[in-house]
């Protein structure tokens, strides 16, 4: 069994623990798990199947797994006790208590209000769009046809007729395209953070639900050279001195040129880690100069205007700045996961 399941077992049975309303319900919950046919055995009795290599780590990892659970529960059993205590009257209530939790935020909307932040600072505007889309401002309108190839990549889920859960934040572009007073100095500098949707299947790095943060930038006499300055100042804002962008050729069919933006990876400093796969480097979003198409259909007339888009995902730059292993964490509410950041 591999050790992400296991500590999904565990988790299952702590929270188990705290849903047990009295000493039997807790005591079949801790059964379960420990007594001779429960699960941690069960568990061991696969370790004739670990490689000899392993089997010393998967030992300790299910010691501790037993601790956690032999822990959880005398703590729960102790609650009880107490509880028992004050009904008989042996418990001095006017004691002063454990102080209240706080509530705090959430890493991710930690890390996207940084995000807002820095390019507020550069004179973005933050602006909103519906998580509710339909396919033209999805896809259609971002230079992306019905038959393109490109729409294979974003598995959507469909509400009803070509009524979808938007795939990316990039329709905010065409709607803020849309909304804004044409004039002759029309210059658009926005950003957009939200929740966007994919019907993938959830592990370390995709869930379903994820979050983007898109940006665009048009105006007279934008070029790349003002992507790559805008995207490497917030690089640095964001992780710190020491931090570079590194851009690369890539397509997005709203884009041209696309680029996908990798800055030196926040962990190992550029040195080379598992996070990066030893190459120095993590991808953190896509980028490009907004397709004359896109401009056009707009009637922002692609000869006058010209402008940059980029678009990057909130979680994987969350798992980076806090380095959290597993992006599906984000969405488990497991206090002992939020607690930890302040
Ligand atoms: N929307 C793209 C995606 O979700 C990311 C992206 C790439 C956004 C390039 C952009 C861009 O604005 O210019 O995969």
């Amino acid at each position: 069994m591999a050790s992400n399941d296991l500590q999904g077992k565990v988790r299952e049975t702590l929270s188990e623990m705290e849903y047990a309303q009295d000493e039997a319900a807790l005591r079949i919950v801790f059964g379960k798990a420990m007594s001779g046919n429960g699960w941690i055995n069960a568990i061991l009795k696969t370790i004739k199947d670990v490689p000899s290599e392993a089997r010393k780590s998967f030992g300790q990892a299910v010691n501790e797994a037993k601790n956690t659970i032999s822990n959880a529960f005398e703590r729960r059993l102790e609650s009880f006790k107490s509880a028992l205590e004050v009904e008989k009257g042996f418990l001095d209530l006017t004691l002063e208590s454990a102080p209240a939790l706080a509530g705090r935020l959430h890493p991710t909307t930690q890390a996207l209000r940084r995000i807002c932040e820095i390019f507020v600072s550069m004179g973005f505007e933050v602006v909103d769009g519906p998580e509710i889309e339909d396919e033209h401002h999805n896809f259609d309108a971002l230079n992306i046809p019905a038959d393109h190839p490109a729409r294979d990549n974003m598995d959507t889920f469909f509400i009803q007729g070509d009524i979808i859960l938007r795939t990316h934040t990039s329709p905010v572009q065409v709607r803020t395209m849309e909304g804004i007073a044409r004039g002759d100095d029309l210059l658009i500098r926005v950003i957009s953070p939200g929740v966007t949707y994919r019907r993938d299947r959830p592990d370390r790095t995709h869930t379903p639900v994820f979050s983007q943060v898109e940006g665009l930038m048009v105006g007279k006499g934008i070029t790349f050279s003002h992507m790559a300055g805008t995207l490497q100042s917030f690089a640095r804002e964001f992780f710190g001195e020491g931090i570079n962008l590194r851009l690369r050729p890539d397509f997005f069919p709203f884009v041209e040129p696309g680029g996908e933006a990798a800055v030196t990876c926040p962990i190992c400093r550029g040195k080379g880690c598992p996070t990066c796969k030893r190459s120095g480097w993590v991808e953190i979003m896509g980028c490009g100069m907004v397709h004359p198409n896109v401009l056009d259909k707009q009637g922002i007339p692609s000869d006058r205007y010209q402008g940059f888009a980029f678009g990057m995902g909130v979680e994987r730059i969350t798992q980076m700045l806090f380095q959290v292993e597993d992006s599906r964490w984000f969405f488990e509410n497991d206090i002992r996961f939020l607690r930890q950041f302040h």
